[in-house]
């Protein structure tokens, strides 16, 4: 893995504001991520928190504001190109190909890494072949890491569903990312897919040093594992935190309770 050297917050998002004609769907929301951080969003229904995440991912172009990954600018950028610069993001639905197995799923998730093309690979086909063989050994580590070797060979489609969530959480990993967006990684899950699922993201930040930017309805989940959350509330980023500062603090129980509390 590439050793970062670079100064600084990894990213930083800073006054962003993205409208939908009379709907303001990010209020100018800033905030930062460090290097290996696990950062949550939290708000209820409606308060962006998607928003942030298509705006990273380079699907909405914010208004006003700049997002910058190691200190490169990355707003108004394609989808394609933000990808290329590292960040790798899961979907609330599943996005695999149902007819591949699993390993090859994995593997296209590193087609990006890969250099050698059709042409060149019949010139250079030796460099080719070790090429693919390290490409295999990268995805038998995170086969191995989020203990999918029962699966390999299994067509995506016809694997259970915590484990196909598990699976495109593989295949993030695959691009070998320096920032992964999980947009409710929990969802639809059963208690033990959930508690399994927690499991796994704090490996992964353990075993790859990566950074994580979660959104989640689940609360607990993001309290038990977050080094960091955001607030949200319309829009508006109402408090950032640890997520015992951010259980008490009054805006945030406000939001989530209407007042009641
Ligand atoms: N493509 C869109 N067109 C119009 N309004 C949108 C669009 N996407 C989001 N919104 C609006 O922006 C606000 C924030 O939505 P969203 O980011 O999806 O919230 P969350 O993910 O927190 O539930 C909502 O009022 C939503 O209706
Ligand atoms: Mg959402």
């Amino acid at each position: 893995m590439e050793r970062v050297t670079a100064e600084g917050p990894l990213l930083e998002a800073r006054e962003l504001t993205l409208r939908f004609g009379g709907v303001t769907a990010l209020d100018g929301v800033s905030f930062e991520v460090a290097r290996g951080e696990l950062f949550a969003v939290i708000g209820p229904n409606g308060a962006g928190k998607t928003s942030i995440f298509n705006c990273l991912g380079g699907v909405y172009r914010p208004q006003h504001g700049t997002i910058t990954l190691e200190g490169n600018g990355l707003t108004g950028r394609a989808p394609a190109a933000v990808a290329a610069m590292g960040v790798a993001r899961t979907f609330q639905n599943l996005g695999l190909f149902r007819h591949l197995t699993l390993i090859d799923n994995l593997m296209l998730g590193r087609h990006h890494l890969m250099r050698t093309g059709f042409v060149s690979g019949m010139v250079w086909w030796g460099k080719a072949k070790r090429e693919e063989i390290s490409h295999r050994a990268a995805v038998e580590e995170i086969v191995e890491l989020l203990e999918l070797e029962p699966y390999r060979s299994t067509p995506a489609g016809l694997l259970p569903y915590g484990v196909a969530k598990r699976a495109e959480l593989g295949r993030a990993l695959a691009m070998e990312p320096k920032l992964l967006l999980l947009d409710e990684p929990v969802a639809g899950m059963n208690l033990e897919e959930t508690e399994d699922t927690a499991r796994y993201l704090l490996e992964i930040r353990r075993e790859l040093g990566l950074a994580m930017i979660l959104v989640e309805h689940d609360m607990r989940l993001v309290m038990d594992l977050a080094d960091r959350v955001l607030a949200l509330d319309f829009g508006v980023a109402i408090g950032t935190g640890t997520p015992e500062e951010i259980q008490h603090d009054p805006r945030v129980i406000d939001a989530y309770l209407g007042g009641a509390a």
